[in-house]
Parts: C-alpha cells; sequence; structure tokens
C-alpha cells in the first residue's frame, strides 16, 4: 500500500531570524512512517523541521518549512496515495507581511498581523477519491471527543485519532501518547498510554483493518 505521512511543526516566517512554530515535535508521525516501512508498505514522509532522524527504508522523504509548502506537496503525494495520515502541526496562521530584513525592537509594543494558512486536511478531504483513506490527527485541551468528530466530518476523514495535550505524562513532545481512534462510522477504539512507537504500530493495525 501506498502511504503518505505528515509531521512536525511548520514555520511561518516573520523576518529572516523569526518565526511563529508550535511544539510538535514529529514524534508520532516520525513513529507512523517507521511502523508502516517495517510492515513493508512504500511510504512516503513530509517533515517540518524536526530533530529527528529520517526513518531508513522510506519511498521518499519531503522536507517543508512553511504551511503553504506543506499544502503544495501534499496536494501533490495525495492523488497517488492509497491511505494518507496527517499527523503535522500546521500553523493555522502566518504573518501577512514577513520582512525581508531583521526588525528592530522600538520602545512600544509590536502588533504583528496574521492571515489563515490554508487547511491542509480539508483541501484532501475534499480531493478523496473513492478506494482513497484519509486519516486526522485532533489535539485538544477540552471536549476532547466533541471537536474530533466534528473535525472528521468536516474534513471528510476516514479516521480521526484523538489525543489529549496539555498533560505532562503525554502529547507533543512527549515520547508517550494515548489516543481514541475515531471511525467515520461511529465505532471507536481506546489506546491507552505507551510508548509513541508502539502506538503508532496499533494504531496502523486498526486503521489497515
Ligand atoms: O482543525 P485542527 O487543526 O485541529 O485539525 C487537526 C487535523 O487537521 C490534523 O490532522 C492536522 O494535520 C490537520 N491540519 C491541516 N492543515 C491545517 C491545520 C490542520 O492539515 N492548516
Amino acid at each position: 500500500m501506498r502511504i503518505l505521512i505528515n509531521a512536525g511543526p511548520t514555520r511561518e516566517k516573520i523576518d529572516p531570524v523569526r518565526f511563529i512554530s508550535n511544539r510538535s515535535s514529529g514524534k508520532m508521525g516520525y513513529s507512523l512512517a517507521e511502523a508502516a516501512v517495517a510492515l513493508g508498505h512504500t511510504v512516503t514522509l513530509v517533515s517540518g523541521p524536526v530533530c529527528l532522524a529520517r526513518p531508513e527504508g522510506l519511498h521518499k522523504f519531503l522536507s517543508i518549512e512553511s504551511a503553504e509548502e506543506m499544502a503544495r506537496v501534499m496536494k501533490e503525494e495525495f492523488p497517488s496515495c492509497d491511505l494518507a495520515i496527517l499527523c503535522a502541526a500546521v500553523a493555522d496562521y502566518r504573518p501577512v507581511h514577513p520582512r525581508g530584513q531583521k526588525m528592530k525592537k522600538g520602545e512600544g509594543n509590536l502588533f504583528l498581523e496574521l492571515e489563515r494558512t490554508e487547511d491542509i486536511a480539508l483541501s484532501l478531504g475534499k480531493m478523496k477519491k473513492p478506494g482513497q483513506t484519509l486519516v486526522g490527527f485532533a489535539a485538544e485541551t477540552e471536549d476532547l471527543e466533541k471537536n474530533a468528530l466534528s473535525k472528521m466530518r468536516k474534513k471528510n476523514f476516514d479516521f480521526i485519532a484523538a489525543n489529549q495535550v496539555g498533560l505532562p505524562d503525554r502529547g507533543f513532545a512527549s515520547n508517550d501518547n494515548a489516543v481514541t481512534l475515531y471511525r467515520a462510522d461511529g465505532t471507536k477504539k481506546e489506546l491507552s498510554l505507551k510508548s509513541k512507537k508502539e502506538l503508532a504500530g496499533e494504531l496502523l493495525q486498526e486503521i489497515l483493518r
């Protein structure tokens, strides 16, 4: 099976030395890519800037920085995959006017105008053809189930893996995670707290079942 996975954060440029980003480490997406390679699948990994070794045995590794680049690469790669898993923490906003030169500090406050980035998952959900499976992630600090289910519907996902963030023992930079995997048919599977590597194997097994 041809599997496309995105991982890590994006960086949205403010000036040549500053950017807006988030706490995504890329560990969940990289673990999924490794697990998929180990199962013998043809895996393309599209990655934002992370401090992780590139998994061995990938079909393709594409490195991107901004949400705009991530959107372009994902829309190019999506039509030729059977399964796409969207683990990347794509920035929702970017500076409207990134500066060409380093900004100088002044005395007063600074206001940055931000604009929405493309919701890549939403775009891929609209492109999805019969036979393709689209899996999203939802990181929430509250109302996990309600938010996850509404995202799955809105973005035309077949599955959504929902995890609670803001807890010290799981999520973002942690090596461990726990998720609830919801299917579009309304059923769900709880995957308890474990290493992201183990969790990746279980998640793939459930998705490919
Ligand atoms: O709406 P929210 O960002 O919480 O949805 C999370 C899901 O949507 C994740 O699978 C994430 O990779 C994807 N996403 C995206 N493009 C964005 C924002 C989120 O693909 N701009």
